[in-house]
């Protein structure tokens, strides 16, 4: 997916994801670390990945990243504790897609910027019908991502304003530039 997006969005999809990342950053989903040489030195990140194993690929971060076993539908901070919230590809795998947006809404800093890159479901109702047809053996085939999400209905409906956005691959791809 991440090789699909560069081919369509070009090879600095990263870096306009990690943009506005400045002051404490959280990022959610963070894998096995993909983002973090993006991050402006002056961004103090929490990188955070419910998965031990992807977080212990992690080898190489620069002093400005944290490292924790977090899962975003329950993050361990207070209220309003981070400036930029960032995530790649997560939405897709998140099991419970509004629990998780409530809980990045409730740590973000009022007009706090969250960025997201994300695959969502097609507009039309045909290719619609489609993936969510091909969504169960998809979601099996790659341990739990999915195909039809409307990430984006999401975001807004948990309360975020969209500022901006970047529409790839038909509007496949998105790249959500949102305030809280
Ligand atoms: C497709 S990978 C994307 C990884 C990385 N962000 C990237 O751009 O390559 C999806 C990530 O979401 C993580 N994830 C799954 N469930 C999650 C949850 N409940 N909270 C946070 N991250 C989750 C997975 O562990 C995995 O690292």
């Amino acid at each position: 997916m991440s090789e699909t997006i560069e081919r369509a969005w070009g090879e600095d999809w990263r870096e306009w994801v990690t943009d506005k990342a400045r002051g404490w950053v959280l990022e959610i989903g963070a894998g096995d670390g993909v983002n973090l040489s993006y991050y402006h030195a002056d961004a103090r990140v929490i990188a955070t990945e419910p998965d031990a194993e992807s977080l212990d690929m992690i080898t190489e971060y620069e002093d400005n990243v944290t490292l924790a076993q977090v899962d975003a539908q329950d993050l361990p901070f207070p209220d309003a504790t981070f400036d930029a919230i960032v995530g790649t590809l997560v939405f897709c795998t998140i099991p419970d897609v509004p629990r998780a947006l409530r809980e990045v809404r409730r740590v973000l800093k009022p007009n706090g910027s969250l960025r997201l890159v994300e695959h969502v479901r097609a507009k039309n109702p045909v290719g619609r019908a489609l993936m969510h047809a091909a969504n169960p053996a998809w979601h099996w085939m790659t341990g739990g991502c999915n195909i039809n999400r409307d990430t984006l209905s999401a975001v807004r409906a948990a309360g975020f304003q969209v500022i901006g956005l970047e529409k790839q691959m038909l509007g496949l791809i998105v790249g959500i530039d949102a305030r809280r």
